[in-house]
């Protein structure tokens, strides 16, 4: 089974169909989001409702949780709240009754999906996690891979039961080992976080074991307008921007190095707090 993960749309629809537009023609066999299809981009509506209506399967993220739970929006810092309320009000009844049926995570095939953290967290960060509870995390785990999001950023983690590794998640294939157990962070589509433009995801083969991290281009300055003239904290839209880079927000100058390791633990992102809402 071949299979296409994506995290973190939150309301590109830019950048959303620019993956999509890579997917169709791969005869990809599942399309499984890791949540927070909304919130920060400027479609958030439209996002959802190609996502039904393509029967792409999402598990729960945080902010599909604050739309359930509004109590939890406490949690996101202010400028998250603003946008999410944008969000929150454009979403149609079938889409609010849609992120009604989300799931915490999904377990098929031998994979786990989740957007926080194994085996169901919403709101925790990987990055969070200490080397002994990851470690525990993944002793207990039925599923040899689990595929996460929430920090925008990729990164492979794996366990031979013995040690941790955080290994290189540069572009292009990954065979994953069979006697070892993966946590995979697919990056976000949306919002990257890792200090490069293009809209992140990943592609898995169950039968050959091989991951595929990819980065697709998209027409970001479309999307910039789009979140600004929504009323939308132009922070969003400057995350996203050619030649602006607050807050941990993409560089245009950096491209995604092949050599370098992506640690989630080591993103120096000083707006990713707990409480920020991502
Ligand atoms: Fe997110």
């Amino acid at each position: 089974m071949k299979l296409a993960v994506l995290s973190d749309i939150h309301g590109n629809l830019e950048a959303f169909q620019a993956v999509l537009d890579v997917i169709d023609p791969l005869s990809i066999d599942r399309v499984i989001s890791l949540g927070d299809n909304i919130g920060y981009g400027p479609d958030s509506e439209a996002v959802v409702a190609k996502i039904r209506n393509r029967n792409i399967a999402s598990v729960l993220g945080n902010h599909e949780m604050a739309v359930r739970k509004k109590e939890t929006l406490a949690w996101f810092n202010p400028m998250a709240q603003k946008a999410w309320s944008i969000a929150k009000a454009q979403l149609s009844d079938a889409s609010l009754a849609w992120i009604d049926t989300l799931p915490r995570y999904i377990v098929t095939r031998g994979l786990r999906f989740v957007h926080g953290v194994p085996p169901d967290s919403v709101f925790l960060y990987l990055f969070q996690l200490p080397e002994n509870k990851l470690i525990q995390k993944l002793a207990k785990s039925d599923e040899s891979v689990c595929f996460v999001g929430h920090t925008h950023e990729l990164g492979i983690i794996s366990w031979d039961g013995t040690r941790i590794e955080k290994e290189k998640a540069s572009l292009g294939g990954h065979t994953l080992d069979p006697g070892k157990k993966y946590i995979i962070n697919a990056g976000s589509v949306g919002q990257p976080r890792d200090g490069t433009l293009g809209a992140k995801f990943v592609l898995f083969d169950t039968q050959t074991r091989v991951l595929t991290v990819k980065s697709i281009e998209y027409p970001v300055e479309k999307t910039r307008k789009k979140i600004i003239a929504a009323g939308i904290p132009e922070m969003y839209a400057d995350r996203l921007a050619p030649g602006r880079n607050p807050s941990g927000g993409p560089d245009p100058s950096k491209k995604l190095d092949p050599s370098k390791t992506l640690d989630p633990s080591k993103s120096g992102d000083p707006s990713r707090d707990k409480g920020n809402g991502q």
